[in-house]
Protein backbone atom coordinates (compact mmCIF):
# COMPACT_ATOMS: atom_id res chain seq x y z
CA UNK A 1 0.00 0.00 0.00
CA UNK A 2 1.34 3.15 -0.78
CA UNK A 3 2.46 5.69 2.19
CA UNK A 4 1.68 9.50 1.81
CA UNK A 5 4.82 11.26 0.24
CA UNK A 6 6.74 13.55 2.79
CA UNK A 7 6.37 17.32 0.89
CA UNK A 8 8.63 18.58 3.35
CA UNK A 9 11.46 18.64 0.19
CA UNK A 10 9.55 19.89 -2.03
CA UNK A 11 8.59 23.26 0.12
CA UNK A 12 12.12 23.58 0.40
CA UNK A 13 13.03 23.33 -3.15
CA UNK A 14 10.24 26.39 -3.65
CA UNK A 15 10.75 28.40 -0.95
CA UNK A 16 14.41 28.40 -2.52
CA UNK A 17 13.73 28.65 -6.07
CA UNK A 18 16.52 30.29 -8.04
CA UNK A 19 16.28 33.72 -9.84
CA UNK A 20 13.89 33.75 -13.19
CA UNK A 21 15.80 35.05 -16.06
CA UNK A 22 15.50 38.51 -16.52
CA UNK A 23 11.97 39.59 -18.09
CA UNK A 24 10.28 37.00 -16.41
CA UNK A 25 8.76 37.41 -12.73
CA UNK A 26 8.96 35.29 -9.64
CA UNK A 27 6.03 32.43 -9.94
CA UNK A 28 5.63 32.10 -6.24
CA UNK A 29 4.00 35.90 -6.69
CA UNK A 30 2.32 35.90 -9.59
CA UNK A 31 2.60 34.73 -13.45
CA UNK A 32 3.66 35.90 -16.55
CA UNK A 33 0.49 37.71 -18.75
CA UNK A 34 0.73 35.55 -22.01
CA UNK A 35 2.28 37.76 -24.36
CA UNK A 36 -0.26 38.78 -27.55
CA UNK A 37 0.40 36.93 -30.97
CA UNK A 38 1.84 38.64 -33.44
CA UNK A 39 0.03 36.88 -35.69
CA UNK A 40 -3.78 36.42 -36.38
CA UNK A 41 -5.59 32.96 -35.73
CA UNK A 42 -5.09 30.49 -38.24
CA UNK A 43 -7.54 28.57 -38.60
CA UNK A 44 -7.39 24.68 -37.50
CA UNK A 45 -7.93 22.31 -39.83
CA UNK A 46 -11.19 20.73 -39.74
CA UNK A 47 -12.14 17.86 -37.94
CA UNK A 48 -14.64 15.34 -37.90
CA UNK A 49 -15.47 13.44 -34.61
CA UNK A 50 -17.96 10.44 -35.45
CA UNK A 51 -19.83 9.48 -32.39
CA UNK A 52 -20.48 5.79 -32.69
CA UNK A 53 -20.37 2.51 -31.13
CA UNK A 54 -17.72 0.14 -31.49
CA UNK A 55 -15.55 -2.66 -29.79
CA UNK A 56 -13.04 -1.35 -27.30
CA UNK A 57 -10.92 -4.00 -25.61
CA UNK A 58 -11.59 -1.77 -22.31
CA UNK A 59 -11.07 -4.67 -19.86
CA UNK A 60 -7.87 -5.46 -21.39
CA UNK A 61 -6.02 -7.91 -23.39
CA UNK A 62 -6.98 -11.58 -23.68
CA UNK A 63 -10.73 -10.03 -22.13
CA UNK A 64 -14.14 -9.75 -23.76
CA UNK A 65 -14.36 -6.40 -25.24
CA UNK A 66 -16.85 -3.92 -24.67
CA UNK A 67 -19.46 -1.87 -27.05
CA UNK A 68 -18.50 1.75 -26.10
CA UNK A 69 -19.70 4.95 -27.62
CA UNK A 70 -16.51 7.37 -28.39
CA UNK A 71 -15.60 9.83 -30.74
CA UNK A 72 -13.93 8.19 -33.28
CA UNK A 73 -12.14 10.18 -36.04
CA UNK A 74 -13.87 10.15 -39.46
CA UNK A 75 -13.24 6.35 -40.49
CA UNK A 76 -12.58 4.62 -37.66
CA UNK A 77 -14.66 2.26 -37.00
CA UNK A 78 -12.63 -0.11 -34.65
CA UNK A 79 -10.15 -1.00 -31.79
CA UNK A 80 -7.94 2.41 -31.13
CA UNK A 81 -7.95 4.37 -27.94
CA UNK A 82 -11.63 5.07 -26.49
CA UNK A 83 -10.35 8.27 -25.30
CA UNK A 84 -8.93 10.87 -28.20
CA UNK A 85 -7.02 13.57 -26.82
CA UNK A 86 -6.51 16.31 -29.23
CA UNK A 87 -4.11 19.11 -29.13
CA UNK A 88 -4.64 22.76 -30.17
CA UNK A 89 -2.73 26.14 -29.92
CA UNK A 90 -4.01 28.69 -28.33
CA UNK A 91 -5.65 31.32 -30.82
CA UNK A 92 -6.27 29.18 -33.63
CA UNK A 93 -10.32 28.96 -34.35
CA UNK A 94 -11.36 25.75 -33.62
CA UNK A 95 -13.67 23.48 -36.44
CA UNK A 96 -14.79 20.58 -35.34
CA UNK A 97 -18.21 18.96 -36.87
CA UNK A 98 -19.57 15.66 -35.30
CA UNK A 99 -21.08 13.65 -36.86
CA UNK A 100 -23.81 11.45 -34.95
CA UNK A 101 -23.73 7.39 -35.66
CA UNK A 102 -25.15 6.38 -32.65
CA UNK A 103 -29.29 5.21 -31.77
CA UNK A 104 -30.14 9.07 -29.75
CA UNK A 105 -29.52 12.48 -29.81
CA UNK A 106 -26.54 13.76 -28.89
CA UNK A 107 -24.53 17.45 -28.52
CA UNK A 108 -20.92 18.32 -27.59
CA UNK A 109 -20.69 20.18 -24.82
CA UNK A 110 -16.90 21.97 -24.75
CA UNK A 111 -16.39 21.67 -20.56
CA UNK A 112 -14.72 24.74 -19.01
CA UNK A 113 -14.25 26.81 -22.45
CA UNK A 114 -15.22 30.37 -22.78
CA UNK A 115 -16.80 30.16 -26.07
CA UNK A 116 -19.70 32.10 -27.61
CA UNK A 117 -23.10 30.60 -26.08
CA UNK A 118 -24.49 29.00 -29.54
CA UNK A 119 -21.21 26.72 -29.01
CA UNK A 120 -21.76 25.21 -25.88
CA UNK A 121 -23.63 22.47 -26.77
CA UNK A 122 -26.75 21.91 -24.65
CA UNK A 123 -29.59 20.63 -26.15
CA UNK A 124 -32.68 22.80 -26.56
CA UNK A 125 -30.86 25.28 -24.40
CA UNK A 126 -28.18 26.46 -26.96
CA UNK A 127 -28.56 24.34 -29.78
CA UNK A 128 -31.27 21.63 -31.35
CA UNK A 129 -30.07 18.04 -30.40
CA UNK A 130 -27.78 16.48 -33.12
CA UNK A 131 -30.52 13.59 -34.26
CA UNK A 132 -28.97 10.34 -35.53
CA UNK A 133 -27.91 10.46 -38.73
CA UNK A 134 -26.95 14.43 -39.00
CA UNK A 135 -24.10 16.36 -38.09
CA UNK A 136 -23.46 20.18 -36.29
CA UNK A 137 -20.36 22.26 -36.99
CA UNK A 138 -18.69 23.79 -33.88
CA UNK A 139 -16.43 27.22 -34.62
CA UNK A 140 -15.32 28.99 -31.75
CA UNK A 141 -12.12 30.34 -30.96
CA UNK A 142 -9.56 29.03 -28.16
CA UNK A 143 -9.25 31.86 -25.78
CA UNK A 144 -7.56 29.81 -22.72
CA UNK A 145 -4.74 27.31 -22.93
CA UNK A 146 -5.18 24.74 -20.77
CA UNK A 147 -6.85 20.98 -20.39
CA UNK A 148 -9.92 20.73 -21.08
CA UNK A 149 -12.55 17.94 -22.30
CA UNK A 150 -15.58 17.48 -24.28
CA UNK A 151 -18.80 15.30 -23.46
CA UNK A 152 -22.34 15.03 -24.41
CA UNK A 153 -24.89 17.08 -22.72
CA UNK A 154 -28.44 15.08 -23.00
CA UNK A 155 -28.75 11.44 -21.10
CA UNK A 156 -25.21 12.19 -19.28
CA UNK A 157 -25.44 8.97 -17.58
CA UNK A 158 -25.77 6.94 -20.38
CA UNK A 159 -23.32 8.62 -23.36
CA UNK A 160 -20.37 9.50 -21.10
CA UNK A 161 -20.80 6.10 -18.86
CA UNK A 162 -20.65 4.59 -22.63
CA UNK A 163 -17.66 6.65 -22.71
CA UNK A 164 -18.57 9.48 -25.16
CA UNK A 165 -15.56 11.79 -23.98
CA UNK A 166 -12.62 13.82 -25.28
CA UNK A 167 -9.70 15.24 -24.32
CA UNK A 168 -9.29 18.83 -25.72
CA UNK A 169 -5.48 19.92 -24.62
CA UNK A 170 -4.86 23.96 -25.34
CA UNK A 171 -1.11 24.74 -25.46
CA UNK A 172 0.51 28.01 -25.51
CA UNK A 173 1.07 28.41 -21.82
CA UNK A 174 4.71 27.22 -21.32
CA UNK A 175 6.56 30.55 -21.20
CA UNK A 176 10.03 30.14 -23.68
CA UNK A 177 12.45 27.59 -22.13
CA UNK A 178 10.47 25.98 -19.81
CA UNK A 179 8.52 23.15 -21.38
CA UNK A 180 8.72 20.24 -19.55
CA UNK A 181 10.35 16.81 -20.87
CA UNK A 182 7.50 14.93 -21.09
CA UNK A 183 3.48 16.29 -21.39
CA UNK A 184 1.32 13.31 -20.27
CA UNK A 185 -2.72 12.71 -19.80
CA UNK A 186 -3.69 10.42 -17.39
CA UNK A 187 -7.47 10.90 -17.24
CA UNK A 188 -9.45 8.67 -15.01
CA UNK A 189 -12.67 7.27 -15.43
CA UNK A 190 -14.41 3.98 -14.07
CA UNK A 191 -16.49 1.74 -15.87
CA UNK A 192 -19.85 -0.29 -15.03
CA UNK A 193 -19.35 -3.18 -16.63
CA UNK A 194 -19.83 -7.29 -16.01
CA UNK A 195 -16.88 -9.66 -16.51
CA UNK A 196 -18.63 -10.38 -20.44
CA UNK A 197 -17.76 -7.02 -20.69
CA UNK A 198 -21.36 -5.29 -20.85
CA UNK A 199 -22.62 -2.39 -19.37
CA UNK A 200 -24.78 -2.31 -15.93
CA UNK A 201 -27.10 0.00 -15.53
CA UNK A 202 -25.67 3.28 -14.88
CA UNK A 203 -28.23 4.72 -12.76
CA UNK A 204 -29.18 3.18 -9.81
CA UNK A 205 -32.61 4.36 -7.30
CA UNK A 206 -29.75 4.31 -4.45
CA UNK A 207 -27.11 6.14 -6.12
CA UNK A 208 -28.99 8.74 -7.57
CA UNK A 209 -30.80 9.64 -4.59
CA UNK A 210 -27.24 9.58 -2.56
CA UNK A 211 -23.15 9.95 -3.75
CA UNK A 212 -24.16 8.46 -7.12
CA UNK A 213 -23.59 5.06 -8.92
CA UNK A 214 -19.81 3.67 -8.89
CA UNK A 215 -18.35 2.13 -11.66
CA UNK A 216 -16.94 -1.55 -11.41
CA UNK A 217 -14.04 -0.98 -13.23
CA UNK A 218 -11.32 1.31 -12.57
CA UNK A 219 -9.79 3.33 -15.30
CA UNK A 220 -7.29 5.50 -17.01
CA UNK A 221 -7.60 6.71 -20.66
CA UNK A 222 -10.52 4.44 -22.25
CA UNK A 223 -9.37 1.71 -20.71
CA UNK A 224 -9.14 -0.69 -17.19
CA UNK A 225 -5.77 1.44 -15.00
CA UNK A 226 -3.64 1.65 -13.97
CA UNK A 227 -1.97 3.53 -17.21
CA UNK A 228 1.64 2.57 -18.01
CA UNK A 229 4.28 4.55 -19.33
CA UNK A 230 7.69 5.49 -19.59
CA UNK A 231 8.65 8.99 -18.34
CA UNK A 232 12.56 10.54 -18.77
CA UNK A 233 14.65 9.96 -15.73
CA UNK A 234 14.97 12.75 -14.01
CA UNK A 235 12.74 14.80 -16.01
CA UNK A 236 10.39 17.25 -15.63
CA UNK A 237 6.93 15.80 -16.47
CA UNK A 238 3.55 17.80 -17.18
CA UNK A 239 1.02 15.65 -15.87
CA UNK A 240 -2.74 16.44 -17.17
CA UNK A 241 -4.78 15.18 -14.60
CA UNK A 242 -8.48 15.06 -15.21
CA UNK A 243 -11.18 13.15 -13.59
CA UNK A 244 -13.97 12.27 -16.18
CA UNK A 245 -15.31 10.05 -14.28
CA UNK A 246 -19.60 10.66 -13.36
CA UNK A 247 -19.51 9.75 -9.54
CA UNK A 248 -16.51 9.33 -8.44
CA UNK A 249 -14.31 12.41 -6.40
CA UNK A 250 -10.90 11.40 -6.27
CA UNK A 251 -7.87 12.52 -4.01
CA UNK A 252 -4.48 12.92 -5.80
CA UNK A 253 -1.05 12.45 -5.42
CA UNK A 254 2.19 11.78 -6.92
CA UNK A 255 4.78 9.25 -4.90
CA UNK A 256 8.45 8.95 -6.31
CA UNK A 257 9.28 12.47 -6.75
CA UNK A 258 8.59 16.11 -6.37
CA UNK A 259 5.12 17.91 -7.96
CA UNK A 260 4.00 20.92 -7.89
CA UNK A 261 0.24 22.02 -9.08
CA UNK A 262 0.68 24.23 -11.89
CA UNK A 263 -2.97 24.31 -13.28
CA UNK A 264 -6.45 24.17 -11.79
CA UNK A 265 -8.76 23.92 -14.38
CA UNK A 266 -6.40 24.66 -17.37
CA UNK A 267 -5.65 27.78 -15.99
CA UNK A 268 -2.69 28.53 -14.63
CA UNK A 269 -1.83 29.27 -10.76
CA UNK A 270 1.57 30.91 -9.01
CA UNK A 271 3.35 26.95 -8.41
CA UNK A 272 2.76 25.36 -4.66
CA UNK A 273 3.98 22.00 -4.17
CA UNK A 274 1.06 19.07 -4.62
CA UNK A 275 0.16 17.19 -1.34
CA UNK A 276 -2.83 15.39 -2.15
CA UNK A 277 -6.04 17.58 -4.24
CA UNK A 278 -9.68 16.57 -4.29
CA UNK A 279 -11.03 16.26 -8.09
CA UNK A 280 -15.01 15.59 -8.40
CA UNK A 281 -16.04 14.68 -11.63
CA UNK A 282 -15.21 17.08 -14.79
CA UNK A 283 -12.10 18.82 -12.48
CA UNK A 284 -8.66 18.84 -13.61
CA UNK A 285 -5.14 19.69 -12.26
CA UNK A 286 -2.08 20.06 -14.16
CA UNK A 287 1.27 18.70 -11.76
CA UNK A 288 4.85 19.47 -12.92
CA UNK A 289 6.64 16.10 -11.40
CA UNK A 290 10.71 15.35 -11.28
CA UNK A 291 10.70 12.17 -12.69
CA UNK A 292 13.04 9.49 -10.53
CA UNK A 293 16.49 7.89 -11.62
CA UNK A 294 16.09 5.25 -14.39
CA UNK A 295 14.31 1.89 -13.39
CA UNK A 296 12.40 4.04 -10.49
CA UNK A 297 9.14 4.71 -11.28
CA UNK A 298 6.78 7.76 -10.92
CA UNK A 299 3.04 7.34 -9.81
CA UNK A 300 -0.03 8.61 -9.25
CA UNK A 301 -2.39 7.25 -6.45
CA UNK A 302 -5.84 8.35 -5.44
CA UNK A 303 -6.41 8.42 -1.53
CA UNK A 304 -9.81 9.44 -1.98
CA UNK A 305 -11.39 5.70 -1.57
CA UNK A 306 -11.12 3.46 1.02
CA UNK A 307 -7.66 2.14 -0.19
CA UNK A 308 -5.31 4.01 -1.77
CA UNK A 309 -5.29 2.95 -5.59
CA UNK A 310 -2.64 3.63 -8.09
CA UNK A 311 -3.46 5.47 -11.46
CA UNK A 312 -0.31 5.86 -12.86
CA UNK A 313 3.04 4.11 -12.47
CA UNK A 314 5.47 5.97 -14.95
CA UNK A 315 8.86 4.32 -14.82
CA UNK A 316 11.79 6.82 -15.30
CA UNK A 317 13.84 5.93 -18.49
CA UNK A 318 16.96 6.92 -20.38
CA UNK A 319 19.95 8.15 -19.31
CA UNK A 320 19.97 9.68 -15.76
CA UNK A 321 21.13 13.68 -15.62
CA UNK A 322 21.78 15.82 -13.36
CA UNK A 323 19.53 18.37 -12.70
CA UNK A 324 19.15 21.99 -10.88
CA UNK A 325 16.64 21.54 -7.55
CA UNK A 326 13.61 21.30 -8.50
CA UNK A 327 11.57 24.69 -9.12
CA UNK A 328 8.62 24.88 -11.36
CA UNK A 329 8.59 28.37 -13.51
CA UNK A 330 5.04 28.31 -13.74
CA UNK A 331 2.83 29.21 -16.87
CA UNK A 332 1.29 32.12 -18.06
CA UNK A 333 -1.12 33.89 -15.79
CA UNK A 334 -4.50 33.16 -16.51
CA UNK A 335 -6.24 35.24 -19.45
CA UNK A 336 -9.66 35.02 -18.12
CA UNK A 337 -11.11 38.41 -16.87
CA UNK A 338 -10.62 39.25 -13.21
CA UNK A 339 -13.86 39.79 -11.47
CA UNK A 340 -13.95 43.11 -8.97
CA UNK A 341 -15.10 40.90 -6.00
CA UNK A 342 -15.39 44.24 -4.40
CA UNK A 343 -17.86 46.12 -6.74
CA UNK A 344 -19.43 42.80 -7.32
CA UNK A 345 -23.36 41.61 -7.01
CA UNK A 346 -23.90 38.89 -4.89
CA UNK A 347 -26.17 35.79 -5.35
CA UNK A 348 -27.10 32.90 -3.62
CA UNK A 349 -27.46 29.27 -4.72
CA UNK A 350 -27.99 26.35 -2.74
CA UNK A 351 -28.12 23.07 -3.47
CA UNK A 352 -30.49 20.58 -1.67
CA UNK A 353 -32.81 17.75 -1.95
CA UNK A 354 -35.81 18.29 -4.24
CA UNK A 355 -38.80 19.07 -1.62
CA UNK A 356 -42.30 18.12 -2.32
CA UNK A 357 -44.26 16.61 -4.82
CA UNK A 358 -41.58 15.78 -8.55
CA UNK A 359 -43.06 18.58 -11.29
CA UNK A 360 -42.82 16.10 -14.20
CA UNK A 361 -45.60 14.14 -12.88
CA UNK A 362 -47.63 17.38 -13.69
CA UNK A 363 -45.97 17.96 -16.85
CA UNK A 364 -46.81 14.71 -17.68
CA UNK A 365 -50.34 15.01 -16.56
CA UNK A 366 -50.51 11.48 -15.06
CA UNK A 367 -49.53 10.12 -18.59
CA UNK A 368 -47.72 6.60 -18.11
CA UNK A 369 -43.97 6.94 -18.46
CA UNK A 370 -44.13 4.55 -21.31
CA UNK A 371 -46.44 6.61 -22.39
CA UNK A 372 -44.65 8.28 -26.08
CA UNK A 373 -45.80 11.40 -25.55
CA UNK A 374 -44.61 11.30 -21.92
CA UNK A 375 -41.49 9.83 -23.39
CA UNK A 376 -41.48 12.76 -25.74
CA UNK A 377 -41.73 15.13 -23.01
CA UNK A 378 -38.88 13.82 -20.60
CA UNK A 379 -36.79 13.14 -23.51
CA UNK A 380 -36.65 17.05 -24.50
CA UNK A 381 -35.92 17.89 -20.84
CA UNK A 382 -33.31 15.67 -20.85
CA UNK A 383 -34.07 14.15 -17.29
CA UNK A 384 -35.29 11.23 -15.65
CA UNK A 385 -39.29 11.21 -14.39
CA UNK A 386 -38.32 12.16 -11.16
CA UNK A 387 -36.34 14.87 -8.93
CA UNK A 388 -33.99 14.20 -5.93
CA UNK A 389 -32.21 16.96 -6.22
CA UNK A 390 -32.96 21.36 -6.95
CA UNK A 391 -31.11 24.08 -6.76
CA UNK A 392 -32.96 27.27 -4.94
CA UNK A 393 -35.60 25.08 -4.24
CA UNK A 394 -36.40 24.14 -7.68
CA UNK A 395 -35.94 20.94 -9.39
CA UNK A 396 -34.89 20.86 -13.14
CA UNK A 397 -37.05 21.31 -15.28
CA UNK A 398 -40.35 23.17 -13.91
CA UNK A 399 -44.21 22.30 -13.67
CA UNK A 400 -44.86 25.79 -15.36
CA UNK A 401 -42.62 25.27 -18.55
CA UNK A 402 -41.79 21.98 -19.58
CA UNK A 403 -39.71 22.95 -22.54
CA UNK A 404 -37.40 25.23 -21.11
CA UNK A 405 -37.97 26.43 -17.53
CA UNK A 406 -37.33 30.17 -16.56
CA UNK A 407 -33.22 30.74 -15.34
CA UNK A 408 -32.38 30.63 -11.91
CA UNK A 409 -31.19 34.05 -12.39
CA UNK A 410 -30.63 37.07 -14.51
CA UNK A 411 -27.16 39.04 -14.81
CA UNK A 412 -25.52 41.61 -16.80
CA UNK A 413 -23.08 40.77 -19.25
CA UNK A 414 -19.53 42.28 -18.36
CA UNK A 415 -20.97 43.06 -14.39
CA UNK A 416 -18.92 41.17 -12.23
CA UNK A 417 -20.87 38.94 -9.90
CA UNK A 418 -19.72 37.08 -6.63
CA UNK A 419 -21.85 33.44 -5.76
CA UNK A 420 -22.24 31.99 -2.49
CA UNK A 421 -22.92 28.45 -3.16
CA UNK A 422 -24.43 26.57 -0.72
CA UNK A 423 -24.52 22.77 -0.25
CA UNK A 424 -27.10 22.13 2.41
CA UNK A 425 -27.14 18.36 1.74
CA UNK A 426 -24.64 15.92 3.36
CA UNK A 427 -23.11 14.86 -0.28
CA UNK A 428 -20.41 16.14 -1.74
CA UNK A 429 -21.36 17.93 -4.93
CA UNK A 430 -19.25 19.62 -7.88
CA UNK A 431 -20.62 22.61 -9.28
CA UNK A 432 -20.43 23.50 -12.72
CA UNK A 433 -20.74 26.73 -14.87
CA UNK A 434 -20.66 26.92 -18.37
CA UNK A 435 -18.97 29.33 -20.62
CA UNK A 436 -16.70 31.00 -17.56
CA UNK A 437 -13.71 29.99 -15.35
CA UNK A 438 -14.61 31.78 -11.95
CA UNK A 439 -11.98 32.63 -9.15
CA UNK A 440 -12.29 30.56 -6.08
CA UNK A 441 -12.82 33.39 -3.27
CA UNK A 442 -12.95 31.23 -0.08
CA UNK A 443 -15.14 28.24 1.84
CA UNK A 444 -16.33 28.87 5.51
CA UNK A 445 -15.06 25.46 6.12
CA UNK A 446 -11.09 25.33 4.30
CA UNK A 447 -8.58 27.19 3.53
CA UNK A 448 -7.88 27.66 0.00
CA UNK A 449 -5.36 28.65 -2.43
CA UNK A 450 -6.87 31.50 -4.82
CA UNK A 451 -7.46 29.72 -8.19
CA UNK A 452 -9.44 29.78 -11.10
CA UNK A 453 -11.63 26.87 -12.15
CA UNK A 454 -15.03 25.89 -13.79
CA UNK A 455 -15.94 23.35 -11.09
CA UNK A 456 -15.55 23.77 -8.03
CA UNK A 457 -16.41 20.62 -5.13
CA UNK A 458 -19.13 21.88 -1.73
CA UNK A 459 -18.60 19.58 0.65
CA UNK A 460 -21.19 18.61 2.91
CA UNK A 461 -22.62 21.80 4.49
CA UNK A 462 -19.66 23.92 2.96
CA UNK A 463 -20.55 27.53 1.82
CA UNK A 464 -18.01 28.50 -1.04
CA UNK A 465 -17.81 32.04 -2.61
CA UNK A 466 -16.70 32.24 -6.31
CA UNK A 467 -16.36 35.76 -8.36
CA UNK A 468 -16.40 36.01 -12.24
CA UNK A 469 -17.58 38.55 -14.68
CA UNK A 470 -20.62 36.85 -16.77
CA UNK A 471 -20.54 36.57 -20.54
CA UNK A 472 -23.63 36.74 -22.54
CA UNK A 473 -25.77 33.79 -22.94
CA UNK A 474 -27.57 31.10 -21.54
CA UNK A 475 -25.39 29.05 -19.63
CA UNK A 476 -26.04 25.89 -17.51
CA UNK A 477 -24.95 26.00 -13.21
CA UNK A 478 -25.25 22.49 -12.21
CA UNK A 479 -23.78 19.67 -10.22
CA UNK A 480 -21.16 17.28 -12.44
CA UNK A 481 -22.11 14.25 -10.52
CA UNK A 482 -24.16 12.70 -13.60
CA UNK A 483 -27.28 11.60 -11.24
CA UNK A 484 -27.61 14.42 -9.81
CA UNK A 485 -27.93 16.85 -12.56
CA UNK A 486 -30.29 14.05 -14.44
CA UNK A 487 -31.94 13.78 -10.96
CA UNK A 488 -32.57 17.39 -10.81
CA UNK A 489 -29.50 19.81 -9.74
CA UNK A 490 -29.10 21.99 -12.54
CA UNK A 491 -30.37 25.01 -14.15
CA UNK A 492 -29.31 27.99 -16.02
CA UNK A 493 -28.04 31.97 -16.08
CA UNK A 494 -29.54 33.95 -18.81
CA UNK A 495 -26.79 36.90 -19.39
CA UNK A 496 -27.60 39.27 -21.45
CU1 LIG B 1 -19.18 19.22 -18.10
CU2 LIG B 1 -22.82 20.91 -18.10
O1 LIG B 1 -20.96 20.07 -18.07
CU1 LIG C 1 -24.21 16.60 -6.77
Amino acid sequence: MPTRRHVAAGLAALALAPARPPGTRAASSSLPPRPARATPAVRREPLTLVAQERDSPVLGPGRPTSRVWSYGPAGSSAGGPALPILRAEVGEILDVTLENRLSEHTSIHWHGLRLPAAMDGVPYLTQPPVLPGQRFAYSFPLLDTGTYFLHPHCNETGQSGRGLAAVLVVTGDEPPGTEPDADLVVAVKDWRLAADGSFLPFETREGAGRAGTFGTVRGVNGTAGPLEATVPAGGDVRLRLLNLDGTRIVQLGIEGGDAAVIATDGHGVAPFPLDTWRLGPAMRLDVLARAPRAGETLRVVDYGSAEPWTVAILTAAGPDRERPAFAPAGLYAPSVPTADAEGAERRTFTFSAAAGPAPEAEILNGLPPDDPLARVLLDSLCVRDTSLWAINKVAWPSAANPVLPPPLGELVAGRSYVFELVNVTPHPHPIHLHGHAFQVLSSNRRTLPRFTADTVILNPRERVEIAFVAAAGDWMLHCHILEHLDFGMMGYLRVA
